[in-house]
C-alpha cells in the first residue's frame, strides 16, 4: 500500500494524514487503450484543442458550453502571484490555489495543473469539455480555463469549506465534528450529484474517482463533486461497460475495477460507499496509522456488517451517541450494500438517494436526540431494500452454518470409519 502525502489545506492542518490517497494509475490491472471520451450526441461540441487554444470555448448563448477563458496574467494576479498563502491543497494533478477577481469581485480556486504530469494536458480537456456539459447543484461549477502557451489551468466556484476530507477525518482538536444530520445531507447531495451522472446525464458519466477529498463544501454544508478530470463517459447501446487504465485511490476503487479495469457505473456505488461508510465511522479509507486489521476500512467494516446487532459498533465516536440507532442501522446497510463484491447486486445510485433521504439528510428526517430508538419515516422501498439485505445476510449465514455442520458430520464420520 503506497502512501502520498498531500500539502496543507485551507490552512486548518499543517500536514494531511500520510495515508491520504490521490489519484493516480493503479497497478494490477491491464492496460486498456484509452478512447478518448466524446461529447454526448445531444451536445455535438468539439473539446478545445491546442490550435483554437483559448478561444475554443467561450460563452455561447443558448448552449451548454459556458466556461470563460483566461489568461495566465488574469490569474496570476487573482492568485497573488500563485503566492503560497494563496495556496489551498495539492492533489495528484497539481495544486489548488484561492484565487480573487478585482473586476467582479469574484473568489475563485484556480488548479494550476502539473506540467510534468503524465496526463495533465489530456485531463484537462476532458474536464473542461465534461464541466462545461454537466450542470447540476451538486456537481462543482467550471468557470473557466485557461490554456496560455503550456499552461494548463482550471477556474472553479470556490467551495469555502473545502473538502469533506478536511472536515470527516484527523481533526484538529479545536475543529467541531459534523453531526450526524450533516453528515447524512452531504452523502445525500453527493449521491443525487453521482445519480445525475449516472441516470440524467445522456450518455451516462461514469465519475470514477469518487472520494472524500473530491467532495467540496460550500457555506452551509451542501454537498459538490469537483474533478472530473477522471471521469469517462460511460457505455451507451448494449454494451455494459468501459474500458479504460485503472485510475483512481486506495482504498475506494472496486474490486472488479482494479482487477479488470472495467469500469461501470456499479464501481462508483462502490466508490459512494466507501465515502458513506467513512461519513458513519469517521476513519479514512485506508489509515496507514492504525494497527493492520484495521487500515483497510472495507476490510475491517466487513464482518461487522454480517451482524447486524453490531452496526452501532461503526458509529464515529465523534458523534457521542448522537443519532438515531435506526437510522445508523439503515445507514450501514446501505454502505454494505454498495460495497457488495458482486457488483450486479449492489443498488442503482437512484435508488441509493431514495434510502438516504430517509436518513436524517432530507428533509423528511426526524430530530435527533442522543442514540434515539425513534426512526425517521422510512418508506416501503428504503424498508425493503435493507431488510432484503438483512436477510440475505442471514440466509447466507445460515447456510454457512448448514455446509459447516455437513462438513463436521463427514468428518467425523470418516473419523469413526477410520477408527473401526
Ligand atoms: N473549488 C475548490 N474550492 C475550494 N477548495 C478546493 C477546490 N478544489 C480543490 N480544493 C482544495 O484543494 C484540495 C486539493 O484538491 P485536488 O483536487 O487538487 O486534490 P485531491 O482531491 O486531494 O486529489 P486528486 O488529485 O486525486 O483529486 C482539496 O482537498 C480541497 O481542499
Ligand atoms: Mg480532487
Amino acid at each position: 500500500m503506497s502512501c502520498f502525502p498531500c500539502f496543507s489545506s485551507h490552512g486548518k492542518k499543517s500536514s494531511k494524514r500520510v495515508n491520504s490517497g490521490r489519484t493516480r494509475q493503479l497497478p494490477s490491472a491491464p492496460p486498456h487503450s484509452e478512447t478518448p471520451p466524446q461529447p454526448p450526441s445531444e451536445n455535438p461540441k468539439r473539446p478545445p484543442t491546442e490550435a483554437t487554444n483559448n478561444k475554443a470555448v467561450t460563452k455561447e448563448a443558448g448552449n451548454n458550453i459556458a466556461a470563460e477563458t483566461f489568461t495566465f496574467r488574469e490569474l496570476a494576479t487573482a492568485t497573488k502571484n500563485f503566492r503560497q498563502e494563496c495556496l489551498v491543497g495539492e492533489g495528484g494533478f497539481g495544486r489548488v490555489y484561492k484565487g480573487h477577481f478585482e473586476k467582479t469581485g469574484q473568489t475563485v480556486a484556480v488548479k494550476q495543473l502539473d506540467r510534468n504530469g503524465l496526463q495533465g494536458n489530456k485531463e484537462f480537456l476532458v474536464e473542461v469539455l465534461m464541466l462545461s456539459l454537466l450542470h447540476h447543484e451538486h456537481l462543482v461549477n467550471l468557470i473557466g480555463y485557461c490554456a496560455d502557451g503550456d499552461q494548463r489551468l482550471l477556474v472553479y466556484e470556490y467551495m469555502p469549506l473545502g473538502s469533506l476530507e478536511d472536515h470527516l477525518l484527523d481533526l484538529p482538536p479545536d475543529q467541531k465534528a459534523l453531526d450526524w444530520s450533516t453528515r447524512m445531507r452531504i452523502a445525500l447531495g453527493a449521491a443525487k450529484g453521482l445519480e445525475y451522472l449516472h441516470d440524467k446525464a445522456n450518455p451516462p458519466v461514469i465519475y470514477r474517482d469518487l472520494k472524500s477529498s473530491n467532495i467540496l463544501l460550500d457555506k452551509e454544508y451542501n454537498a459538490k463533486l469537483s474533478d472530473f478530470g477522471l471521469a469517462k463517459l460511460g457505455p451507451v447501446g448494449d454494451k455494459t461497460h468501459v474500458s479504460s487504465r485503472v485510475m483512481g485511490t486506495y482504498g475506494y476503487c472496486a474490486p472488479e475495477y482494479q482487477r479488470t479495469g472495467q469500469l461501470t457505473v456499479k464501481s462508483d456505488v462502490y466508490s459512494f460507499g466507501v465515502v458513506l461508510l467513512e461519513l458513519i465511522t469517521g476513519r479514512s479509507a485506508i489509515d496507514t496509522t492504525r494497527q493492520t486489521e484495521e487500515q483497510n476500512l472495507v476490510s475491517w467494516a466487513q464482518p461487522i456488517f454480517k451482524e447486524p446487532s453490531r452496526f452501532p459498533e461503526l458509529a464515529d465516536s465523534l458523534l457521542q451517541g448522537y443519532f438515531p440507532v435506526k437510522c445508523l442501522n439503515q445507514a450501514v446497510a446501505v454502505a454494505a450494500m454498495c460495497l457488495q463484491d458482486d457488483a450486479s447486486t449492489r443498488p442503482l445510485m437512484s435508488d441509493v438517494v431514495t434510502a438516504l433521504s430517509f436518513l436524517g439528510g432530507g428533509p423528511e428526517a426526524g430530530n435527533i436526540s442522543p442514540s434515539s430508538a425513534s426512526a425517521s419515516p422510512l418508506d416501503d422501498k428504503m424498508i425493503g431494500m435493507t431488510e432484503n439485505y438483512q436477510d440475505e445476510v442471514a440466509a447466507r449465514e445460515r447456510q454457512q452454518a448448514i455446509a459447516e455442520a455437513m462438513e463436521w458430520g463427514s468428518n467425523s464420520r470418516a473419523i469413526n470409519d477410520s477408527s473401526m
